[in-house]
């Protein structure tokens, strides 16, 4: 059985709201509850939580009484998303894994199912989106450098789903490593391990601005409200 870790450890600078942005409320919920629905309606019981770690006994004023985030186990974040994954890890049940950030609360279920199911092949499985612009390289002097194949590009989002070996292995460095992964794959790519891309949609997307947090609220706010737990 898998387990799904959620980072909700970062504190949302960018979106300057105030609060840690994974319990900024996001069309009448904390924006991490979007994704616990989508984790536990891709049939994942087992799911650990990465919070602020000044969080501590305010979990409660955070969560604002919201049943989704009730019982949550959630342990203390690090100082960077990856030391966080690491936590989460640690407090982890044994099984493949699927790695998530809160601030995507736009996940459908079955990326959870996909790229825990392409786990057969590979060490490592990512959801990704295929780039639609045309990307180039440019120098400090803004002279354009080359220009990229776009059809081998791909936006990488999460989750991202990891054989429980090759994730331990891969976050088992020093925390500057640590601190230069922008996510996990690469960890487990600089270790030689095999990563596949799953195909996304750009729906999928991060809320990093206020801009992303408002288009988030307009598509979550016809959403229906999951069916009351029994
Ligand atoms: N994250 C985390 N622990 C950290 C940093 C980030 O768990 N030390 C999580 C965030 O909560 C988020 C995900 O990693 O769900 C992606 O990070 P990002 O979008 O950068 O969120 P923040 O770090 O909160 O935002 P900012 O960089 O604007 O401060
Ligand atoms: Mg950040």
């Amino acid at each position: 059985m898998a387990v799904a870790l959620i980072v909700a450890a970062g504190s949302g600078e960018r979106l300057g709201a105030g609060r840690p942005k994974a319990f900024v409320k996001l069309a009448g919920r904390p924006m991490l509850a979007w994704s616990l629905d989508a984790v536990r309606a891709a049939g994942i019981t087992d799911v650990v939580v990465a919070v602020p770690p000044e969080a501590g006994e305010t979990l409660g004023d955070l969560a604002g009484g919201e049943p989704a985030l009730r019982d949550l186990v959630a342990v203390p974040g690090g100082a960077t998303r990856s030391e966080s994954v690491r936590a989460a890890l640690a407090a982890a049940p044994s099984g493949d894994v699927a790695v998530h950030d809160a601030a995507r609360p736009l996940v459908e279920p079955d990326m959870f199912t996909a790229t825990l199911a392409a786990l057969a092949d590979a060490d490592c499985a990512i959801a990704a989106a295929p780039v639609p612009d045309t990307i180039k390289e440019a120098g400090e002097d803004r002279l354009v450098t080359g220009t990229l194949e776009r059809s081998r590009l791909w936006a990488v989002q999460t989750p991202q789903a990891f054989r429980r070996a090759a994730l331990e292995r891969a976050l088992a460095v020093p925390d500057e490593v640590l601190a230069q992964a922008t996510d996990d794959a690469w960890l487990v790519e600089r270790t030689g391990g095999t990563v596949r891309v799953v195909e996304s949609t750009p729906a999928n997307f991060k809320v990093t601005t206020p801009h992303d947090l408002r288009i988030a609220e307009l598509l979550l706010a016809d959403r229906l409200p999951p069916a009351p737990a029994h």
